[in-house]
């Protein structure tokens, strides 16, 4: 396999996460959850969780880990629950955070679970957001960058299990 190829560097996903932190801390409550859709969403939660911090909002935080993709590049079109779900969310306000809103099934099936949960309202907030690939009709207040369809790699986000380490997001071919 190739190597990944750079497409957002470091130093310009840390800005971009500066400015939707200070958006997002002026228009979330004062308390609200952050919950982090595992693993993709790690890396961005970790830094978006420090700029809210910085930005004066420290957010309770909370972990799901939902699987919907294999070891290939294409969604198995079903998601799963890996693991525990947060104690019951009622009337608490949520920001949901995912590395990529691809398809839409994972962000869909979450923001169902949650609202299962009692959290109201959910905003729902991505890494980058790849609309060109949207199957179910699903949108987020709340996205870093706009991607076209290419499978990308790095800051957070994994191929085949690897690459999740990378500082930069990164394409592969
Ligand atoms: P969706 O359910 O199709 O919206 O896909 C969302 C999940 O698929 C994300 O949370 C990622 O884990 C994974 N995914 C979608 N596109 C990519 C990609 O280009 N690179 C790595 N993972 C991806
Ligand atoms: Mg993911």
């Amino acid at each position: 396999m190739a190597t990944p190829r750079t497409l957002i560097d470091s130093a310009t996903i840390g800005a971009r996460i500066d400015a939707l932190a200070g958006r997002i801390a002026a228009t979330m409550p004062e308390d609200f959850v952050m919950v982090v859709i595992l693993n993709g969403a790690f890396m961005f939660a970790a830094d978006l969780s420090r700029a809210l911090a910085r930005a004066g909002r420290h957010p309770t935080m909370e972990f799901i880990n939902l699987k919907s993709y294999g070891d290939a590049t294409e969604s198995a079109g079903q998601v799963r629950v890996l693991g525990t779900l947060p104690e019951r969310l009622d009337g608490r306000a949520v920001l949901l955070v995912d590395d990529i809103l691809d398809t839409g099934r994972t962000m869909h099936f979450a923001r169902a679970l949650l609202a299962g949960l009692g959290a109201s309202p959910v905003q729902l907030c991505t890494f980058l957001d790849k609309p060109s690939r949207r199957v179910l009709d699903i949108r987020a207040e709340h996205v870093g960058f706009e991607v076209e369809d290419r499978f990308v790699v790095g800051y957070g986000l994994d191929h085949a299990k690897k690459w999740r380490g990378l500082p930069d997001l990164a394409a592969i071919d």
